[in-house]
C-alpha cells in the first residue's frame, strides 16, 4: 500500500519499494533480451562481462540516479534542470525521457507476442503443436505470427491499451501491491523451470554453454552488448529509476535498495538462461537464432519436461506466459509512466490527456514496428529492419550515452553536498560507501564508456 507524503506519494513499505523497483527492472529483457545476447555472444563470456557491467557500471549509476531523483522529488526532466544551469547536464533528463519513450515503441511488440504466446497457452495450442511430433513445428508458430499482416498490430495495440487503463487510473498504489505478490509467484515458477531444465536431455550442453565462458568470443562488440544490456535491464538512463525514486521516503537506504534489485534482476536473467540453454540445445535450435529464442524453445520444452503429468505441460505454459504478461506489464506501465508524468508536469496537461498522447504515438510507431517482421520487412536501415534499429540504436547508442552524461553530471558537477544528503539520508546514517561510488561515477565509469562506445561504432 502507499501513503501520500505532501504532494508525492510514497511507497509504504521496503520490501513493497524493492519489489517494485524489482517489478520495473524485471521484464523482457531478462527472460527474453537477456538469452538471446547471451546466445549470440558466447554464452559463459557474456554473462561474465554483464556481471562485471552491473557491479561496476550499473549498481552506481542506479544510485546516482537513485540520488537525484529523491532529491528533486519531480519528474526525471525537470529532476535535472532544476540541479544545474548547465545546458548540457540540465538536458539529460529530457534525453532519458525520449530514450524510455523510444524503447517503449519497440518493448510494446515483444509484449504483444507475450500476450499472444498466453492466448495460445490458454487456447492449447501448444498441446496441439507438440502432438506433430517436430519441433520445428514451434519455429512455423512463431514465424507465423511475427510475420502475419495484422495480428502482431492487434496484440500489441491492445497490449497498450492495457498499459494505458492502468496509468490513468495511477500507477503508484497499482504497482506497488501487484509487485508484492507477482514477483515473489514468478520467482517461484522461475525456479520450478530450472530445476525441471536439469532433467532435460542436453542439460549440460546448455549449461555448460551458459556458465564456461570461452574469452576466444569476446571482442570489443560483446562487451557494448554486455553494456547495454546491464542498463536496459536494471532500467537505467531512461527515467524510471529516477521517477521512482521521487517516490521513495527519507528513510530508504539508496545503496543497500539498488544492491537488492541489482541482485534479484540479475538472478532472474540467469535462471532465464538455466531455463532456456538446456532446452534450446535439446531441441536442436540454434543458440544464436535471436528474437525468437524466447518463443520457440520455451513452449517445447513446457512440452517436453511436462508432459509425463496430466494436464502438466498445459498448466505450466499458461501460468508461465501469463507471468511473463504480467512482469512485462509492469515494465511497459513504467516505461509509459516516464513520458507521461513528464507531459503532465511539463505542459500542465491532465494526466488522461498526457497518458493519451503517449498512447497514440507508441500505437503509430509500435505498429509500424510490429509490422516489420511482415508486410514492412522489405523497409531496412543499415541493413536493419525497424524493430532490429530501434534495439540497436536503444541498446548500443541511447543507454551507452546518457549512462556517460549521468555518470559524468553526478561524478563532476553534482554539489557533494547533496550526494552526501542522499547517501547518509539527510545525516541519519553513515555513507561509508561514497567515497567509492563517488570515484566510480567520476572516473572509472566515464572512460569505460566511452572507450567501448567509440570502439564499439569502430571510431578508436
Ligand atoms: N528493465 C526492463 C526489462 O529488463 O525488461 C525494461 C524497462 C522497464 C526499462 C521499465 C525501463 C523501464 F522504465
Amino acid at each position: 500500500m502507499s501513503v501520500d507524503n505532501g504532494n508525492r506519494t510514497n511507497f509504504a513499505s521496503k520490501i513493497g519499494l524493492v519489489l517494485a523497483t524489482a517489478g520495473s527492472a524485471v521484464g523482457l529483457g531478462n527472460i527474453w533480451r537477456f538469452p538471446v545476447l547471451a546466445g549470440q555472444n558466447g554464452g559463459g563470456a557474456f554473462l561474465l562481462i554483464y556481471i562485471i557491467c552491473i557491479i561496476l557500471l550499473g549498481l552506481p549509476l542506479m544510485i546516482a540516479e537513485f540520488m537525484i531523483g529523491r532529491h528533486a522529488q519531480s519528474n526525471t526532466a525537470t529532476a535535472y534542470a532544476r540541479l544545474t544551469a548547465n545546458p548540457l547536464f540540465r538536458n539529460i533528463g529530457k534525453l532519458c525521457v525520449f530514450t524510455g519513450w523510444f524503447i517503449l515503441c519497440y518493448y510494446i511488440v515483444v509484449s504483444a507476442w507475450a500476450l499472444n504466446y498466453m492466448v495460445s497457452a490458454l487456447a492449447g495450442t501448444f498441446t496441439t503443436l507438440a502432438m506433430t511430433g517436430n519441433t520445428q513445428a514451434y519455429a512455423d508458430y512463431f514465424s507465423g505470427f511475427v510475420s502475419h499482416p495484422f495480428m502482431p498490430v492487434v496484440y500489441t495495440l491492445l497490449f497498450i491499451l492495457m498499459s494505458h487503463l492502468v496509468i490513468v487510473k495511477g500507477v503508484k498504489k497499482g504497482i506497488e501491491r501487484f509487485s508484492k505478490y507477482m514477483m515473489p509467484l514468478l520467482f517461484i515458477i522461475m525456479l520450478v523451470l530450472c530445476i525441471s531444465s536439469f532433467f532435460t536431455p542436453a542439460a549440460g550442453e546448455g549449461l555448460s554453454f551458459l556458465f564456461q565462458p570461452d574469452f576466444s568470443k569476446i571482442h570489443v562488440d560483446t562487451v557494448l552488448c554486455a553494456l547495454g544490456q546491464a542498463f536496459y535491464s536494471l532500467s537505467l538512463a531512461m527515467g524510471c529509476i529516477c521517477t521512482f525514486a521521487s517516490y521513495f521516503n527519507r528513510e530508504t537506504r539508496l545503496v543497500s535498495t539498488a544492491v537488492k534489485v541489482g541482485v534479484i534482476d540479475s538472478m532472474v536473467a540467469v535462471m532465464s538462461g538455466i531455463v532456456i540453454f538446456p532446452a534450446v540445445f535439446s531441441a536442436h535450435f540454434s543458440v544464436d537464432a535471436g528474437p525468437s529464442l524466447v518463443f520457440i524453445a520455451l513452449p517445447n520444452v513446457f512440452q517436453q519436461v511436462f508432459s509425463a503429468i496430466p494436464a502438466g505441460a498445459y498448466i505450466v505454459s499458461v501460468l508461465f506466459y501469463f507471468l511473463l504478461v504480467l512482469a512485462t506489464l509492469t515494465s511497459v506501465v513504467s516505461l509509459h509512466e516516464v513520458p507521461t508524468s513528464y507531459l503532465t508536469e511539463r505542459f500542465h496537461l491532465s494526466r488522461p490527456r498526457a497518458t493519451t498522447y503517449v498512447t497514440l504515438s507508441v500505437m503509430l510507431i509500435g505498429s509500424l514496428c510490429a509490422l516489420s517482421m511482415g508486410p514492412l520487412s522489405h523497409l531496412t536501415i543499415c541493413d536493419k529492419n525497424l524493430f532490429d534499429l530501434f534495439d540497436f540504436t536503444s541498446g548500443q547508442v541511447l543507454l551507452p550515452v546518457g549512462g556517460l552524461l549521468i555518470s559524468v553530471f553526478v561524478g563532476w558537477a553534482l554539489d557533494r553536498d547533496i550526494i552526501r544528503e542522499q547517501l547518509t539520508n539527510y545525516g541519519t546514517i553513515p555513507a561509508q560507501t561514497m567515497a567509492i561510488i563517488v570515484f566510480l561515477l567520476k572516473y572509472i565509469i566515464p572512460v569505460i564508456i566511452l572507450l567501448i562506445f567509440l570502439s564499439g561504432l569502430h571510431i578508436i
